[in-house]
């Protein structure tokens, strides 16, 4: 039994905590969400159309862009206008990306999903100049010549760009820095990341690798008093070893908790992290970005090894509920994350195949939690069934309360006392199957949200009974909160 505590200080989970990732790389926009003017899959200015509605009802709120590592080799210019130039994607595959999809195409796609920009500046391998030209290109409404230009190009009013990366893990493939020396560079080219016209950028700087709490300690020592945010990047990996990572459908149950376990590293390293940056900043002004993180696996047989493709299964719709969970926990200093990434590409929330699309398990795990946006974490004590988490917030007067059971073999009973008499139950689903359940292009609504019936209410006290392998999410008004 657990009791939820409305009324302490609790913070918002900022809605950027479900954001995306999209970047060049494989089928992630060529194919999974950009088909070109001339397409016969349906699409609007180029932008499938069955992409874009999905990413509507899950509420993407925000679309990282262009990279990861792609971004510290990209070079905006070539990506408007009329002429376009190809390059090379050398971290991934070596194949040519034609810079069809480049800055307009990118708001197109952020004004179809009504999300918000976060660009990733070039740092490794661009200047000071070219980050400055780009950002007034976006943002700068006046006569000057990156102004001039956006218009030439068709676009009269400048973009909202609200946040703006300094670099992509400087660390390894962004120019396998020392964390002082990007210290340096960073305060050097946020200078020239401004603020135009009502334009407001978050700045981000690039955090660290997984638990390199030295990275933190020492960009927040030399640069905090520059930045608004800091990023954090951490994958799961079943068997923690890059070289043989796992499977994404061929696992068995011992591959099941090592990746669960895995997963809940993510709480360790908010809080370390979260530790050196109050030494900094005990006010928490700047927010820990955990701008990649997801499953990692063996690409699937028979696709390019540079294009990240694997499949996706109840496994990872519990992976990215159980990261929510702890992303809710911390959310007074974590106010984003990007999962890596949105379509086509490692833990993906579409899968596509020309011109077919299926929604993956993971996605149906964001559809699941939209009602904790912008939500205020209610926090809770006692004691949870083994192999069981449980998240809760408020919002509008009533109550969401998210729970997984990620044991295998046995159901849970979650009691949980809320902070006031029950009322109208507004919803009630469950994703749950077998641990390697997913849809495919053949059978593609194999698993899916469906409406949970095991819930009992008395006064204040819910109960929910969870079949093993399960997600749900109830809400309900609670009277007073
Ligand atoms: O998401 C795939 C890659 O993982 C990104 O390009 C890079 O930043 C990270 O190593």
């Amino acid at each position: 039994m657990i009791t939820a505590v409305a009324g302490s200080a609790a913070p918002v989970i900022d809605r950027r905590i479900y954001g995306q990732f999209a970047e060049h790389l494989g089928r992630g926009i060529y194919e999974g969400l950009w088909v070109g003017e001339s397409s016969e899959i349906p699409h609007r200015n180029g932008l499938r159309v069955d992409a874009i509605q999905a990413l509507r009802d899950i509420k993407v709120p925000v679309v990282r862009w262009p990279g990861g590592c792609f971004a510290d080799e990209y070079h905006w210019l070539q990506g408007i206008g009329a002429d376009r130039g190809a390059m090379v994607n050398t971290h991934w595959g070596g194949v040519v990306d034609p810079n069809e999809f480049g800055t307009h195409e990118y708001f197109e796609l952020l004004n179809q999903l009504d999300a918000e920009a976060y660009i990733n500046g070039n740092v490794g391998s661009g200047t000071v100049a070219e980050m400055q030209d780009w950002i007034e290109y976006m943002t700068l409404d006046s006569h000057t010549p990156m102004a001039e230009l956006r218009k030439s190009h068709g676009r009269d009013q400048p973009w909202k760009v609200q946040f703006f990366g300094v670099g992509n893990e400087s660390w390894g493939c962004g120019g396998n820095m020392m964390p002082l020396h990007y210290a340096n560079l960073y305060r050097q080219y946020q200078t020239y990341v401004r603020d135009y016209g009502d334009n407001r950028i978050t700045k981000v700087a690039c955090g660290a690798n997984s638990d390199d709490y030295e990275w933190t300690d020492v960009v927040m020592a030399r640069a905090s008093g520059h930045m608004d945010a800091l990023s954090l990047h951490y994958y799961t990996l079943p068997t923690g070893n890059w070289d043989v990572k796992g499977a994404a459908l061929d696992f068995d149950d011992a591959a099941w908790y090592e990746t669960i376990r895995r997963t809940l590293f993510m709480d360790t390293l908010l809080a370390r992290h979260g530790e050196v940056m109050d030494r900094y900043d005990p006010a928490k002004r700047v927010g820990l970005y955990v701008d990649e993180w997801g499953t990692w696996y063996d690409v699937e047989q028979g696709t390019n090894p540079g294009f990240l493709y694997q499949q996706n299964t109840m496994r990872d719709a519990v992976v990215a509920a159980l990261n929510f969970h702890v992303f809710h926990r911390h959310a007074a200093r974590v106010r984003m994350t990007n999962i890596a990434q949105m379509v086509n590409v490692l833990q993906a929330m579409l899968l596509t195949d020309g011109p077919r699309l299926i929604k993956t398990p993971t996605y149906f795990a964001f559809a699941l939690y939209t009602d904790h946006h912008d939500a205020t974490l209610v926090p809770t004590k006692g004691v949870l069934p083994p192999h069981t988490d449980v998240t809760v917030s408020r919002k509008d007067g009533a109550v969401t309360v998210s729970a997984v059971n990620y044991a295998l073999d046995r159901p849970a009973r979650i009691e949980i006392d809320l902070p006031g008499a029950i009322g109208t139950l507004r919803r009630s689903e469950i994703l749950t199957g077998a641990s390697t359940s997913h849809n495919t292009f053949e059978v593609p609504t194999a698993l899916g949200l469906a409406a949970f019936e095991d819930v009992a209410v008395t006064g204040s006290r819910l109960v929910l009974d969870l079949p093993p392998c399960s997600i749900v999410t109830v809400r309900a008004d609670v009277a007073g909160v």
